[in-house]
């Protein structure tokens, strides 16, 4: 193990007692929050969140509790926690708290939902070119396997505008739809990022479901970057059918990024409740309390009783056992934004400091910013294939030669750079990682002159 990833020993950092203080400034003073080894420039919290100390701490005590009498928490005081949680993510985002649900992160939340949807040959399943790659993956199984529906893809190339993604959107769905559909029972569904990962962009995604909306599409949103980031959110004014995200998301991305939960510590789904019931059979895993509504199923289950819709809420409640402590700290994790001064403030400082950073790198390298307001990502220069050895040499040479990390990866025939900017971050930070791409670059032209020699 080398310095730069020997874990250091951890400051407990209890909630009450650091909340009678005042935050620090956001920049570098905001590292004492967190427990990254001092050598270490984090500008990759968009991949996987960072957890905060007075959080951890929570989890810590949480952890203590459940093991003091499985039991007694599982089986009694766990609801509690989950109701409260789904109570404060409902809020946030403006839903009632029985249509949220926790689940164990976006892409599970998401294969819930697609694989759950009852579908029949010739219905329609859209992806984009900039789905998550998970994702992507899932809607192809999904097409693979029988009743085999159709899946078609939406070119999204960047840099672009809005305006143009609205109206490519809005054609191509005219186009899938324009055949009409002689039964009246196709379903079309439409998988569509709030904020896409690879580049980090901002989508149109309200105006794309208010398109999906008008032509009878279902629509699915993939939010994982979106609580955190996409400020005074109401769902139930977007009306998308399905939302999942991660609390909190973070993404980031060349552009703005949030601080907090750690990324795999919570995750939520999002249904619209009586659509839940029409569309999708169950969760996945089942759950303990899923009623088979079908008349003969072979089901242990209280069948002959079913008497209509049974309970969204249930169905999320336990779908197996893991470790819930993460699940429960969504709360801890949003007091520590109050605190913090809340998501106003937060959003700010990351946004403003994505925007700065990304033109400073782009200075730094000699390229560019994927748009003018610095939202997506900077460009590295060269034209090489993009192959599991190139990443490689970013991957090894940024973590463990220059301990930083930002993702490199290859879009619309270039390279780019997604580098989220987050509280304890500075400009300075951007420094560094400039440094390391150099570097990682001038390894990655030694490697493709030598393959081509
Ligand atoms: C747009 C998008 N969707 C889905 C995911 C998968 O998230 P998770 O790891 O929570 O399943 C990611 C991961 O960063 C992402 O960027």
């Amino acid at each position: 193990m080398t310095a730069a990833t020997k874990p250091l020993p951890r400051p407990s950092v209890s909630p009450t007692e650091l909340y009678k203080t005042l935050p620090p400034a956001f920049g570098h003073d905001a590292l004492a929050l967190f427990g990254f080894n001092p050598n270490y420039v984090n500008l990759n919290h968009g991949s996987y969140g960072s957890l905060p100390l007075p959080v951890r701490a929570f989890c810590d005590e949480l952890t203590d509790q459940v093991e003091s009498n499985p039991d007694k928490f599982l089986r009694i005081d766990y609801i509690h926690y989950w109701n409260r949680v789904r109570e404060r993510v409902a809020k946030l985002i403006g839903v009632e708290t029985d249509e949220c649900v926790i689940v164990n992160n976006t892409s599970h939340g998401l294969a819930t939902i697609l694989r759950n949807l009852i579908l029949k040959e010739g219905d329609i399943l859209i992806g984009a070119t900039t789905t998550y790659g998970s994702v992507y993956q899932t809607l192809k199984y999904i097409a693979d396997i029988p009743p085999h529906p159709i899946l078609l893809t939406f070119n999204l190339q960047f840099p672009t505008s809005r305006a143009k993604i609205i109206q490519d959107f809005e054609e191509h769905i005219k186009q899938i739809t324009k055949t009409g559909d002689a039964t009246g029972e196709r379903k079309i569904v439409a998988l569509i990022d709030s904020i896409a990962g690879y580049p980090g962009a901002f989508l149109p995604w309200k105006e794309m479901v208010a398109i999906c909306r008008k032509a009878g599409v279902i629509s699915v949103i993939d939010g994982a970057h979106s609580i955190g980031q996409e400020l005074d959110m109401n769902l139930s004014e977007a009306q998308p059918d399905f939302w999942v995200s991660v609390c909190p998301p973070a993404l980031l991305v060349g552009c703005r990024n949030e601080t907090s939960v750690p990324k795999e510590l919570s995750q939520m789904a999002l249904f619209k409740e009586g659509k839940c019931y029409s569309l999708c059979s169950e969760e996945k895993p089942a759950s303990y309390q899923v009623v088979h509504p079908h008349p003969g199923h072979l089901s242990l289950s209280h069948d002959s009783d079913f008497q209509g819709p049974q309970d969204f809420v249930k169905l999320f409640e336990w779908t197996g056992t893991v470790d819930y402590v993460p699940h429960l700290s969504i709360g801890a994790a949003i007091d520590f934004r109050e605190w913090l001064g809340g998501e106003h403030k937060i959003n700010a400082y990351i946004h403003a400091l994505a925007i700065a950073g990304g033109k400073h790198l782009a200075e730094r390298l000699g390229t560019d910013v994927m748009d003018p307001d610095g939202q997506c990502g900077t460009a590295l220069s060269g034209d090489v294939e993009s192959t599991d050895e190139v990443l490689q040499i970013f991957i090894d040479t940024l973590i463990l030669q220059w301990q930083t990390f930002a993702m490199a990866f290859k879009h619309n025939g270039k390279w780019w750079v997604r580098c989220s900017a987050q509280i304890w971050n500075e400009i300075s930070d951007f420094d560094v990682i400039a440094n390391a791409l150099k570097d990682a670059c001038s390894k990655v032209e030694e490697h493709v002159a030598q393959r081509n020699n």
